[in-house]
């Protein structure tokens, strides 16, 4: 099968190759997909440029690609959830990437059947940032009526956090890129902030939880912004201790990383709020639920522009230039 694989790190983004590969062996446990579509994200850039190291040690070389939607091809002997046919998606295991094939084998448990009404390339959109809004709102332990600010929210990341969000009845606010403004209002947003032209710490304050996408630059306007007591979820800041505990990493990267976070969690303490770092895991049963979502709601995502498996490097360096109008695909 052909294959997108990264053969070394490389700081500065490194080419990924097309080559040919054996088609994955599957384990009793495990589900052979034909994969139809696959997402492309910020995270397969830093990947390549090995700024993940810390948290998912890949060993190289590495087929590429952490999210996809598909077809069961084949279901090794303990899987009675999935069939021959089935349409399934998918955020892969943080230990067993590679999207960007023909086929990849995966975890029963990391998989979900796709709602009826989205296509392929529809549903290669939702996996990885569906989860990530998913798994912070589970962290941030969301109440009805709460009002949450996400940054960033007219890229891929907000596409999904967005409806989901309002879906559980927050109030949403958003900064974003100002031609994106209706897209993201279209889905629900309750005040949209242009982060060219304002100040959103000028114009909201006491919001009960922030989803951060930018990371240290904004952080401190965030936590501003943020009630006593709030809770503020990163996407793109530091690590702290908690998040080594959490993640069940080693001693010695709790060490480090309760040293590279102190500053965040300092700034925290100071209005007794609570700093989480999160790096998306994979969760079957969780996108089990976001499907469920999806269907109620009929969320459609929104694509921004489908490449061949061929152009991936293309399609990694608009993923980089940033600009999104939401998913960037590749078609398999
Ligand atoms: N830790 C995790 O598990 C995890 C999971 C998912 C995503 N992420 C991170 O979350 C971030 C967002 O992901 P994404 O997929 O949504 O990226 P994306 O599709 O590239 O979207 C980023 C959006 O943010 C906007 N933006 C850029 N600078 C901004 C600023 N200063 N204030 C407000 N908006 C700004 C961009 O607008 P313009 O470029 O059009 O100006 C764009 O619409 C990435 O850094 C990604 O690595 C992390």
């Amino acid at each position: 099968m052909k294959a997108a694989i990264l053969k070394k790190y490389d700081k500065k983004g490194s080419e990924i190759r097309i080559e040919e590969v054996p088609v994955p062996e599957i384990g009793p446990n495990d589900v052979l997909v034909k994969i139809m579509f696959a997402g492309v994200n910020p995270l397969d850039n830093m990947i390549i440029r090995g700024e993940v190291k810390m948290i998912t040690p890949y060993k190289l070389p590495l087929i590429m690609g952490n999210e996809f939607s598909g077809i069961v091809e084949k279901t090794g002997e303990n899987v009675t959830e999935f069939d021959i046919g089935d349409r399934v998606y998918s955020r892969m295991p943080l230990d067993n990437i590679g999207a960007f094939a023909e086929f990849a084998s995966v975890d029963k448990t990391a998989l979900a059947k796709i709602p009826d009404y989205l296509s392929f390339e529809q549903a290669a959109c939702i996996p990885l940032t569906a989860l990530t809004a998913f798994q912070s709102f589970d962290l941030m332990k969301i109440n009805k009526n709460e009002s949450i600010f996400i940054s960033g929210g007219t890229g891929s990341l907000g596409a999904m956090a967005i409806p989901i969000a309002k879906h559980l009845g927050l109030n949403v606010f958003t900064s974003g890129s100002a031609r994106n403004k209706q897209r993201v209002t279209d889905l629900g947003v309750d005040e949209f902030i242009d982060y060219r032209t304002q100040d959103y710490s000028q114009i909201l304050h006491d919001v009960d939880y922030v989803l951060d996408t930018i990371g240290e630059k904004e952080l401190e306007k965030e936590f501003k912004i943020l009630k006593h007591g709030g809770t503020l979820v990163s996407l793109k800041g530091m690590p702290n201790k908690e998040f080594a505990q959490r993640m069940g990493l080693s001693s010695i990267k709790k060490i480090l990383f309760g040293m590279v976070g102190r500053k965040i969690d300092k700034m925290a303490q100071k209005k007794n709020q609570k700093y989480y770092f999160l790096f998306v895991n994979e969760n079957g049963k969780q996108l089990t639920e976001i499907s469920k979502i999806f269907e109620e709601n009929k969320i459609e995502p929104s694509i921004d522009e489908i490449y061949e498996l061929s152009d991936i490097n293309k399609a990694l360096k608009k993923v980089d230039n940033g600009g999104s109008k939401g998913k960037t695909l590749i078609k398999i």
